[in-house]
Formats: C-alpha cells, sequence, structure tokens
C-alpha cells in the first residue's frame, strides 16, 4: 500500500493532468470533453487545495446551460477526433457545442461543500451560480419527473450507461438503421469493459430522435419511447434541492420554492420502491417495469436524506458478496459483470454518495464504506472503476474524480466540508 502522503501527492498531479484550463476533463483519449458529474466531482476535488480553481470548475460548467435552464452532460469546448459521438452528432442547441441530455445533478450539492471551505470567498461566487442552478433544478422538475420521481430519457442522463435498469427499455427499442458510425471508446479501452454494439445502436438511435427534434422536450415528450424513473436522478435531484436551499437560505433568498420541490420528490421516491426486492429501484414508466436491479444507485437514499430500515439490510446482503463495494450491481444476480462498466465495477464517486450519506445519518457503515474505498484506491490506484470480487483497475486511468473523492473523502486528510 502507498503512503496517503503519496497518494495525496498523485491525486492533485492528476487532476492538474486532467485540466484543460477553466475545466478537467475525467481522462485524456476517452474522454476528452468536460462532463457535468466529473466536473462537479472534480470541484470537490480542487477545493482541498486551491479553492478558486474548484470555483472555475463550476462555472464553467454554467457556461454551457441553455436558454430552457438544462446544463448538458457534455460541453464540447474544444473539438477532438477521439471521441464519439461528437458535436456534429448531438447537435446542441446551448450557447456553447453540447450534448442534448443533462446529467446527476451534483452541483449543488459540490457547490455548497466548496463554499463551505471557504464561505467568505465564497459568497460571491454561490450568488452568481444561485439562480443558474435553480434555474437548472427547475428543468428537472418540469421535464423529468414521473409520479414525484425523476427520469432520464437517455441511459447517458443517469451517467449509468449500461447499467441493466435499462435493459428492458432498451429492448423495447427498435433502432432501426442509425447509419455507419465507428466508435472511439473501444480504441481506448478493452470492449470487454465497455458497454456492446446493441447498447450503442440504442444509445445513437435517442440521440438521432432528440436532435431532429431540435431538443425541443415537449415535442421529445410526445411518444417518447424511453423514459425510466431512476433512483440516481431522483437521490441526487433531491439532495440537490437541499443544498440549494441551504445556499439560499445563506444568501436570504425565499426557499418556498425549492422546499415545494423537496417535498415533490420525498413522496415521488416512495413510487421507485419495489416490494419484491425490499428495495429501492428504477421503474420503466412505459410499461410500470421494475428493473429488479439491487444497484449502486439504489443505496443513495441516505444521500438523499431518506432512511429506510431494509435498505441497511440489503447493503450488508451485497457487501457480503463482494471484497470492495458497494458494486454497480448485486454480485449475486445472474447479469452482473464484474469488469463491464455499470453492470458489475465499483465507482468511488457513487461509495462517496453512498458513505457520506450513511455517516450525516449516523449509521457506522458510512465510515467502513470510506475506509474500504481508500483500501481500494490505495492498492490499485486511480482507475475509473473496479471489479468488486478483486480490486482489478478497469476502464480509463488517472481518473479525475477518483482522485477527486480520494482527496475530498476518501484520504484519511480529507478534510469534511
Ligand atoms: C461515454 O461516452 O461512455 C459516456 O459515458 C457518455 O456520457
Amino acid at each position: 500500500m502507498t503512503n496517503v502522503t503519496d497518494l495525496d501527492t498523485e491525486a492533485r498531479r492528476i487532476l492538474k493532468l486532467n485540466d484543460r484550463g477553466g475545466y478537467t476533463i475525467p481522462t485524456a483519449g476517452l474522454y476528452p470533453y468536460q462532463w457535468n458529474w466529473d466536473s462537479a466531482f472534480a470541484a470537490l476535488g480542487f477545493a482541498q487545495f486551491d479553492v478558486d480553481r474548484a470555483w472555475s470548475e463550476l462555472e464553467t460548467l454554467f457556461s454551457g446551460q441553455w436558454e430552457n435552464g438544462m446544463v448538458p452532460h457534455i460541453i464540447f469546448h474544444q473539438e477532438d477526433e477521439g471521441y464519439f459521438p461528437g458535436p456534429d452528432v448531438w447537435q446542441g442547441v446551448g450557447p456553447v457545442a453540447s450534448s442534448g441530455i443533462s446529467q446527476p445533478p451534483v452541483a449543488a450539492t459540490m457547490v455548497r461543500k466548496v463554499y463551505d471551505r471557504d464561505p467568505e470567498q465564497g459568497r460571491a461566487r454561490v450568488a452568481a451560480l444561485y439562480d443558474k442552478m435553480l434555474a437548472w433544478h427547475g428543468w428537472f422538475m418540469d421535464w423529468r419527473l414521473d409520479r414525484g420521481a425523476a427520469c432520464i430519457t437517455h441511459p447517458w442522463e443517469a451517467g449509468r450507461d449500461n447499467a441493466p435498469d435499462w435493459d428492458n427499455a432498451m429492448a423495447a427499442l427498435d433502432p432501426g438503421d442509425v447509419g455507419p458510425y465507428t466508435r472511439r471508446d473501444i480504441t481506448h479501452v478493452d470492449s470487454s469493459m465497455r458497454p456492446t454494439k446493441y447498447d450503442y445502436d440504442r444509445y445513437l438511435f435517442l440521440v438521432q430522435r432528440g436532435a431532429r427534434l431540435n431538443w425541443d422536450e415537449a415535442a421529445m415528450l410526445k411518444d417518447t419511447p424511453f423514459r425510466v424513473a431512476d433512483p440516481t436522478m431522483t437521490f441526487t435531484l433531491l439532495r440537490a434541492h437541499r443544498d440549494l436551499a441551504a445556499l439560499g437560505a445563506v444568501l436570504g433568498h425565499d426557499t418556498s420554492q425549492i422546499e415545494a420541490w423537496i417535498a415533490e420528490l420525498e413522496d415521488g421516491a416512495k413510487t421507485l420502491w419495489n416490494p419484491d426486492t425490499q428495495c429501492f429501484d428504477s421503474r420503466d414508466t412505459r410499461t410500470g417495469t421494475w428493473s429488479n436491479a439491487i444497484s449502486n444507485a439504489s443505496f443513495l437514499c441516505w444521500y438523499a436524506g431518506l432512511d429506510v430500515p431494509e435498505m441497511r439490510d440489503r447493503l450488508a446482503e451485497v457487501l457480503e458478496a463482494v471484497q470492495y463495494g458497494v458494486p454497480s450491481l448485486d454480485a449475486r444476480d445472474l447479469r452482473f459483470d464484474g469488469m463491464r462498466y455499470w453492470r458489475g465495477p465499483v465507482w468511488g464517486i457513487m461509495n462517496m454518495m453512498i458513505g457520506t450519506g450513511l455517516t450525516e445519518m449516523g449509521h457506522l457503515e458510512g465510515e467502513a464504506l470510506r475506509q474500504s474505498t481508500a483500501d481500494l484506491l490505495s492498492e490499485h490506484g486511480f482507475a475509473e472503476y473496479f471489479d468488486p470480487r478483486t480490486g482489478e483497475p478497469a476502464g480509463g486511468k488517472s481518473f479525475t474524480w477518483t482522485a477527486a473523492i480520494w482527496l475530498g473523502w476518501a484520504s484519511p486528510n480529507a478534510e469534511a466540508a
């Protein structure tokens, strides 16, 4: 095991390595642009040693915000041939070239953490971002709710691209002929760690539909072929609303609108309770079917401020089946694939959110998860994700968000913000 000081140094080196000036790419080659939630986590890492840089990360993210409030999941600041699908395929309609969908809204939560590192410097920076965050949260409430739970309109919107949560909804899609295309991801990373061609045909079909409809939300909602109510979206949005309300209170704003949103989502989260698995689950809004997946997103309930006793039992069972939790899919599930992206591997950012939530609720599992994540990263480095059975690193290397959560949470030197 490498010593903690060396790990801190290495994590800072990775953030600087991936810094493109005002924004940070997740890793060179595989992801050469600014990704939405990656960037928010990067800010948490920067905040440990350069608070000003943390703010600029978040400010650059909101420079891509659309007129309707949406903050895109990828912002294409500088064209790069090494990524597909790029800006020509997406045809985003915002102020900067971008994708046309969003991603789990963790920014307000990270803004609050950065603010807490230095409230004096942070006040003006938060004040400038506040209305933008409010507009983005409002966009989710207007366009992404089903029975009070937050939905995704594309697997990439959840950030958990090939999770089994969408298997049924994906199977119901007929992508027809999406035309010829060349994937670039599998030139950077072994294809056994990535989504399949079956997945990519469907991902592209949905992108082409959005671009054809000019990313008009009302038009896209009509006869939507894909809409899944998702614990990632619901729990991160609920948490983000709470943090935004706290920031609003600091700034002296009326937060009653946000409080109403919180109540609506708290109610909506109940519609994600799968009575068969006794666990939070994804629900296909078009058919009402459950995915029956016990995923790491299921365990974001505490991060959202929801304490449900059964979930601690589920967590204990899931952790029992692997060496390093929390796996993106329960290892006892037949669909589990330990090295394939969101179908089994363990992810540092998810652990950080789950562990933080548990600790805030006073559950000792939170500190145990922080410790086991610290062991995983000390022993296996700052990869994108890891096999939960062995810790084997997978996906991209020198990964921004893994380094960031080391600095901001897992490292013994991390100062709780
Ligand atoms: C990818 O290209 O794999 C990304 O996850 C899409 O957001």
